[in-house]
């Protein structure tokens, strides 16, 4: 069901932990499933991530991504990271089952939930970044990746 890349996500997670004095962080949640997720970014005056840690209570596919997705992020400027969606971080993954998409979107939306505290801290715009929702349960998408 699940793919080897997912698999070694979920028992080796990357990043997971927590950042003193983080530039930006974000946590969003999903009323349906319970999951919440907690992502913290460490940016430098480039712009560019130079750390990030992520901490979840979530299930194994939210923790797979959300690793996936630090990794992505990781030495990416603030802009490049806008790039990484759940779609790319699910094709990195070679794929989710169709029902744990969703989870994946707790990673990006966690993502942009800390970019966009960095961005109102240093009053800054992120092309493209929209003020995130605490709640991703209401705009759950059925497509499959
Ligand atoms: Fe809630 Fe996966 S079931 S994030």
């Amino acid at each position: 069901m699940y793919t080897e890349k997912v698999m070694d996500h979920f028992q080796h997670p990357r990043n997971v932990g927590e950042l003193e004095n983080p530039s930006g962080m974000g946590t969003v949640g999903n009323a349906k499933c319970g999951d919440i997720m907690r992502i913290y970014l460490d940016i430098d005056e480039n712009q560019v991530i130079r750390d990030v840690k992520f901490k979840t209570f979530g299930c194994g596919a939210a923790v797979a991504t959300s690793s996936m997705a630090t990794e992505m992020v990781k030495g990416k400027t603030v802009q490049e990271a806008m790039a990484v969606t759940n779609k790319a971080v699910c094709e990195a993954l070679d794929g989710l089952p169709p029902v744990k998409v969703h989870c994946s979107l707790l990673a990006e939306e966690a993502i942009h939930a800390a970019l966009w505290d960095y961005a109102q801290k240093n009053g800054i715009s992120i092309e493209g970044l929209e003020k995130p929702k605490s709640d991703i349960s209401e705009e759950e998408i059925e497509e499959e990746y």
